[in-house]
């Protein structure tokens, strides 16, 4: 009753009067899950738009453009930089830095002790270049479908040949259903 107590008079006291630092934590981290979901959900959105309309290997082309676009426009949407990456690349653009290769580790030691790839998660406040940045990161699991049509062992020749011809030093192949893919990753200013 007590706690029920507390927990009611906590939640009607005005916000800049409770935040402590884990709280001002607690909504970034919210905050970042969010961007996190409405950026997974245009990259889904315009993914399946063009797989139905073109097929695989025209999706190949236009993946290549419009996900960077799309990485782009979140980024100013929020003001902070979210991409994708991962340690098996396809695109060299989006390479991890020091912090984000160790996190991806860390999330692939997690997996191997069972944890649950579609919740791994993983936010640190970090020094960069001088200042204050929430880091935030999330891993993307690979689904059967439609992820292996072209991060799989068996791609449809059409499939491999765009991608040779975008990414002739492709790593992002091979892949099977429940393998962490890559992650998304936010680099907020504090
Ligand atoms: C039509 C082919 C296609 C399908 C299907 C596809 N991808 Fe990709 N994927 C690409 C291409 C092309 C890129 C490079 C895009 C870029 O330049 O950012 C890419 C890049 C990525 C990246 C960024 C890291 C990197 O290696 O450059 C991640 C993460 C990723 N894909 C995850 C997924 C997941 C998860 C799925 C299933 C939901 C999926 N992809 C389905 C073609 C595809």
């Amino acid at each position: 009753m007590k706690a029920l107590l507390r927990a009611a008079l906590i939640c009607t006291l005005p916000f800049s009067t409770t935040l402590s630092a884990d709280d001002h934590f607690a909504q970034r981290l919210q905050d970042s899950r969010e961007a996190v979901q409405s950026f997974a959900r245009a990259l889904k959105g315009n993914l399946q738009s063009v797989l139905q309309k073109k097929g695989p290997a025209e999706a190949v082309e236009a993946c290549s453009s419009i996900a960077p676009l799309i990485a782009m426009t979140k980024s100013k949407s929020y003001s902070w930089k979210i991409s994708r990456t991962s340690l098996k690349l396809r695109d060299p653009d989006n390479a991890p830095d020091t912090w984000e290769r160790a996190v991806m580790e860390q999330f692939e030691a997690r997996k191997t002790k069972g944890e649950d790839v579609s919740k791994l998660e993983y936010y640190e406040v970090v020094e960069m270049d001088g200042n204050r940045m929430f880091r935030y990161m999330k891993a993307i699991p690979t689904l059967e479908k439609p992820c292996l049509t072209c991060h799989g062992s068996n791609l449809r020749p059409d499939v491999a040949a765009a991608l040779d011809k975008h990414f002739p030093n492709d790593k992002a192949r091979g892949y099977k259903a429940g393998d962490i893919r890559g992650a998304f990753t936010i680099i907020q200013p504090l």
